[in-house]
Parts: structure tokens; C-alpha cells; sequence
């Protein structure tokens, strides 16, 4: 499984991006918003860190403005995925820019019909958001297993890319489910590394060591 990081902080990035744990990274306007720079700016410095795809996001609601919008964004590198929303003129968009060979990634997406009408649009992702499902009591992991059975029965080569990823255990179950991708904040990412056992038994093995008056180095 692919891990995406959602964030536009670049320091984040590159320091993630650095252990070999970024395979791509996502963002969105109100990402962009948070972390205070340019869209254009931001975008081109986080696509010179990272090989794998970057998603940037449209803002138009009509499709030939977010066409027009996309063709701009992916002129920003090679490695551009444009981000779409899951709406009439947003799969319009999506036919028009991944027909032109562009990735696009189809955002916004809360069931498994809407899935499908991606795929048939060409998307190269589909991002379907667990939390917000999660936080209206519905299951977003329900979501995640029902687009997998239905991209698997036809064969469609779009990838699940889950988002609104909040826990470690959302990373685990889509990766159960097999989600081709999840992204995730990077505190979500890090967090994984971490467990409570693991804490607890190193501070026995230092207390150990201590008492043993060797050293290593
Ligand atoms: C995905 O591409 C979105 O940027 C993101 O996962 C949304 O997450 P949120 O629901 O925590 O805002």
C-alpha cells in the first residue's frame, strides 16, 4: 500500500519524504490555506521534493473553467495530480483531462456510485473521505470494502486512494481492505511507529543496561 501525505507544510514533507515514507501527497484548498503560501509556489516546491504524484487542487465549479484550472496546475510539473470534486462537471473535467493524459484525482467522494462514475471517467484516483463518513456516523470503511469489490469485479485500474484518514487503525484497516493508497496527516503517519509496549520496554532495557556499567561506544 501506497502512503500519501496530506499536507502542503513542506517541511513536513521532506522530513517524511526523507525516511522513504512519501509516495505521494495530497492537498486541498483549505490545506493550502493552512499552510499560508501560493498554491503555484507551494505546489512546484513540494513537487521538487517528492517523485510520486502531488495532487493540486481545482477551485472552479464549472468544467471548462476547471479544465482550463487543471491544465495550469499540471503544467507545474510532470508529477501534477489534478484534484477534481465529485460532481457532474468535476467527472466532465476528468474525462476531458486524463483523455489528455493528465493523472486526476476524483475528491470528494462519499459512496460507492459515485466511485464507479469515477472510474468511468478515467480517474487515476478516487479518494473516498473515511472520517467525515466516520464523524455523521456512517462507516467510512464500509465505503472503502465496497469500491474495492466493485473496481475488482470489473477490473477498473483507478486506484482507491482513502482520505480523511484520522487514526492509525483507518491506515490499518484500508490496508486490511487493500485500499491502493491512504494519506494521511503526517502526526497520523508518525503515530503509527508508536505503542504503548514498545515505550514501556525500552525503558526496562535501559534501566537494565544502566546497571550492567557497560557501554557500547
Ligand atoms: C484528501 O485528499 C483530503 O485532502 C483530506 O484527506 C481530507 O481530510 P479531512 O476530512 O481530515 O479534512
Amino acid at each position: 500500500m501506497k502512503f500519501f501525505v496530506d499536507t502542503a507544510d513542506v517541511q513536513a514533507i521532506a522530513e517524511l519524504n526523507d525516511l522513504g515514507m512519501v509516495d505521494g501527497v495530497t492537498t486541498n484548498p483549505s490545506l493550502i490555506l493552512k499552510s499560508g503560501r501560493d498554491i503555484l509556489e507551494v505546489t512546484k516546491e513540494i513537487c521538487g521534493i517528492v517523485s510520486g504524484p502531488v495532487s493540486a487542487e481545482v477551485v472552479a465549479l464549472k468544467a471548462d473553467e476547471m479544465i482550463a484550472e487543471g491544465r495550469k496546475l499540471a503544467a507545474i510539473a510532470p508529477n501534477i495530480a489534478v484534484k477534481v470534486p465529485l460532481t457532474w462537471d468535476g467527472l466532465k473535467t476528468c474525462k476531458v483531462l486524463s483523455g489528455e493524459g493528465f493523472m486526476v484525482n476524483v475528491t470528494l467522494c462519499f459512496s460507492a456510485n459515485q466511485a464507479l462514475l469515477a472510474a468511468k471517467a478515467g480517474a487515476t484516483f478516487i479518494s473516498p473521505f473515511i472520517g467525515r463518513l466516520d464523524d455523521i456516523n456512517m462507516d467510512g470503511l464500509d465505503l472503502i470494502g465496497d469500491i474495492r469489490t466493485i473496481y475488482d469485479n470489473y477490473d477498473f485500474k483507478t486506484q482507491i486512494l482513502a482520505a480523511s484518514i484520522r487514526t492509525a487503525n483507518h491506515v490499518k484497516d484500508c490496508a486490511l481492505i487493500g485500499a491502493d493508497v491512504v494519506t494521511a496527516p503526517p502526526s497520523v503517519i508518525k503515530a503509527l511507529a508508536s505503542h504503548v509496549l514498545t515505550d514501556k520496554g525500552l525503558e526496562q532495557f535501559m534501566a537494565d543496561w544502566a546497571k550492567t556499567g557497560q557501554k557500547i561506544l
